[in-house]
């Protein structure tokens, strides 16, 4: 159906509905015959998923924020490689579960490392990616964190490192549009999910383009 596969990736706070909607279009886009590759980040590959193991690992929790950001990215370059690439290459439309973006928005603007740094490394990972569509599930970070976890109250850092991150996202939305649909994921996940279809099927039937990172 495709002569080459497409990208789409989905970002936005934890508990906003990201792996909700990836499934919702998933099965949107199966039922319809296209190839589907379901993936995320970090994760996705052997190597990416060890990778996963040691950033979640509590034992760790003193890592550096650069170290943090190499193993993202790391754990990127073997998805994009390993998985991405070949799937693309064979025609499938792919969903990512999180991807580049995130390293922007948690790293760059959660933890304050130099946006720069961060698009300089993320640049080699992407290589022979070319355009793709990222869908922004944006929420105000207190309902996010309801829906993610039941909790009612949040210590005030971690408010304000949420607030920060969707910030960086906004930014995002802001700079390409092209490529970063922003969609207030306030609704029904079938609400969400039809405003996010409109994005994917303009996407896939080539009525917009999407953009590199
Ligand atoms: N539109 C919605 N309205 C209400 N609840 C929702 C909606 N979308 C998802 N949920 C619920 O909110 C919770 C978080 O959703 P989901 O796991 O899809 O978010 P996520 O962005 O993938 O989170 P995380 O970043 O933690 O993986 C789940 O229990 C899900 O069923
Ligand atoms: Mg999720």
């Amino acid at each position: 159906m495709l002569e080459r596969g497409k990208l789409i990736s989905f970002e936005g706070l934890d508990g906003v509905g990201k792996t909700t909607q990836v499934r919702l279009t998933a099965e949107k886009l199966q039922k319809r015959g296209y190839p589907v590759l379901v993936t995320r980040e970090p994760g996705g590959t052997p190597l990416s998923e060890a990778v996963r193991q040691l950033l979640l690992d509590p034992a760790f929790e003193g890592m550096s924020p650069v170290a943090e950001a190499f193993l993202y990215a790391g754990a990127r370059a073997q998805l994009v490689r390993e998985a991405i690439l070949p799937a693309l290459a064979a025609g499938k439309v792919v969903l990512c579960d999180r991807f580049v973006d995130s390293s922007i928005a948690y790293q760059g603007y959660g933890r304050g490392l130099d946006l720069q740094f961060l698009r300089f490394i993320n640049s080699f990972v992407l290589q022979g990616l070319g355009r793709f569509l990222t869908i922004l599930l944006d929420l105000e970070p207190g309902l996010a964190l309801q829906r993610g976890s039941g909790k009612d109250r949040l210590e005030q850092e971690g408010l304000s490192f949420r607030q920060r991150v969707r910030e960086g996202y906004l930014s995002l939305a802001r700079e390409a549009p092209e490529r970063v649909k922003l969609i207030a994921a306030t609704g029904s996940p079938e609400e969400v999910q039809e405003k996010v279809w409109k994005h994917v099927l303009a996407f896939l039937e080539g009525n917009q383009p999407g953009g590199c990172f």
